[in-house]
């Protein structure tokens, strides 16, 4: 099944670190993604800017290399390629500086939506605001995306707020956490509230706990420096866990709109109670028989960061009072996969007496990869001979069940963040409070591990952590799942 595509309207996006790793990787292929799914239209424009003095030509080089080594060989076709690169424009601008800037005015049109992407690194995200402003080149309806991290604790989170304040209203500021643009982090709202059977047991008197994995197999991989001042808690939880956790603890809000969704997060992340030192575990990875170790990657032989956390988390508010979220997330981890497992309680009375195989009934939302759903219940094992319980798994690949034998058409985060902001829909976007409310709660825990000079666990690559880690649902009398493809 091919997606259903509504076009945007024209758009002038000016692609701020139009030459990095972010760009090259999945901003210009997800747009051209996009353009050949017929959705951005042949009279938009993306301008690419970064210091690097290049013409135009140069720069349609660079983006063919990238849709060349991001775009699947059947996603690719010659003529829609030209297509789109004629839509491609490069400017040279020091963001930090002054020059550049009226030719970048120049180019833009009047009567398209505007969008500046701020694809650079975050420092410079205040002074490229500032320039914005100061050359007149955003107009009232222009829309920013500033990527992540967005600030490094609650102070320069609220100083980059105000400087963004200070130019542009709320509904202009788009601050992207890809994992919300990922098919089934929407889905969770779906399956949740498209849905009676799930919503009646969402809540503490029927869930026991819930698990939120990310995993990955990968090290820092090059990026090194920024890992090693941020580490999985700033990088991970402060973020895309804390994201995923308020999608699966929010209230129903009144409607599928952003305010009424980012206001029933930001109640979810204000009800978080704060971490206890004995409730997280930190890890970082050892060297492996081929890959290095965190400390080799990070360039700090006596780093102290962490390649690894899980914590336990409590949620104080009437729906969730009692039931625990568990957390966990960790580079060079035994594979690369992301779920969420809803674990329901027992029912208040066996009718099969005791001894019999039950177990709970549990709800696993895959995130990636191999996205889909998953219900384990009970039924009785085929056959004569008594009442015998067995599990049996209610498996749905969202992949196989939309899209057939070719599988669903499913668009990438960024594409689809990236459509969100030219029709102005913020609703898969963080609004500042909430992102401030994030770090009011992490920057506490980080500042413990400081005082008490806290240092995290070595684990070895390819395993699932740290044992403490094991040790944290063990003494709660429950399991972490398994990590695997
Ligand atoms: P890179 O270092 O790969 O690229 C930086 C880009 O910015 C280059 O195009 C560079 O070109 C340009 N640039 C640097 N300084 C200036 C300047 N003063 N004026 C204008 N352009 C400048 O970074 P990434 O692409 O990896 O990251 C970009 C942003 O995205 C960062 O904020 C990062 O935190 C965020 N991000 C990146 C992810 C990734 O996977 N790469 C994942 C999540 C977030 P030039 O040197 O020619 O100026
Ligand atoms: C980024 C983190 O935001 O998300 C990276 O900075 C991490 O460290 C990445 O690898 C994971 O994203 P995904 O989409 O591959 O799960």
């Amino acid at each position: 099944m091919v997606a259903r595509v509504i076009p945007v309207d024209p758009f002038d996006l000016v692609v701020f670190g139009g030459t990095g790793d972010l760009a090259r990787r999945k901003i210009l292929p997800g747009l051209y993604r996009r353009f050949s799914a017929g959705q951005m239209p042949r009279e938009s424009r993306i301008i690419g800017v970064a210091r690097k003095a290049m013409t135009r030509e140069d720069y349609r080089a660079v983006v063919a290399e990238a849709i060349g080594e991001f775009v699947a060989p059947e996603r690719r076709d010659g003529e829609v390629e030209r297509a789109f690169l004629d839509c491609i424009d490069y400017v040279a601008v020091d963001v930090g500086g002054d020059a550049g800037w009226s030719e970048l005015s120049a180019l833009m049109r009047e009567g398209v939506v505007r969008a500046f992407y701020f694809s650079v690194g975050p420092g410079l995200f205040g002074p490229l605001a500032d320039r914005l402003h100061a050359h007149a080149i955003a107009d009232t309806d222009a829309r920013v995306v500033v990527e992540k991290p967005f600030g490094n604790d609650l102070a320069s989170a609220r100083a980059l707020n105000a400087t963004l304040a200070a130019y542009f209203r709320e509904d202009q500021v788009y601050r992207i956490d890809h994992y919300l643009g990922k098919e089934t982090v929407q889905n969770l709202m779906a399956v949740r509230f498209a849905n009676i059977l799930f919503e009646p047991l969402w809540n503490a008197q029927f869930v026991d706990h819930v698990q939120i994995t990310v995993a990955e197999s990968v090290g820092v991989n090059g990026r090194g420096e920024y890992y090693d001042r941020a580490g999985a808690m700033r990088d991970m939880v402060q973020n895309h866990l804390m994201q995923l956790l308020c999608l699966i603890a929010m209230e129903p809000p009144f409607r599928f709109e952003p305010d009424a969704v980012r206001d029933e997060k930001l109640k979810v992340i204000r009800a978080l109670d704060p971490v206890r030192s004995d409730e997280i575990v930190r890890g970082q990875y050892r060297a492996g028989a081929t890959t290095p170790a965190y400390r080799e990657e990070a360039g700090d032989p006596d780093s102290l960061t962490e390649s690894y956390i899980a914590l336990k988390v409590h949620v104080s508010n009437w729906r969730w009072k009692g039931t625990p979220f568990y957390l966990r997330t960790g580079k060079r981890l035994r594979a690369r996969t992301s779920e969420i497992a809803v674990t329901f309680k027992e029912p208040p009375h066996s009718i099969f007496g005791e001894g019999e195989s039950w177990k709970e009934n549990v709800l696993v939302i895959r995130l990636q990869p191999n996205e889909g759903m998953n219900l384990r219940v009970m039924i009785k094992e085929p056959g004569p001979g008594g009442m015998r319980l067995k599990e049996v798994p209610l498996d749905m690949s969202f992949a196989e069940a939309l899209g057939g034998e070719g599988g669903a058409d499913i668009p990438d985060a960024y594409e689809r963040l990236i459509m969100d902001v030219i029709r102005g829909n913020q609703t898969l976007f963080m609004r500042g409070d909430e992102v401030e409310a994030a770090w009011a709660w992490t920057d506490p825990v980080i500042a413990g591990w400081e005082e008490r000079g806290d240092r995290p666990q070595p684990y070895d690559p390819g395993s699932s952590g740290p044992e403490d880690a094991l040790m944290l649902m063990h003494r709660d009398a429950r399991r972490w799942r398994e990590i695997r493809d």
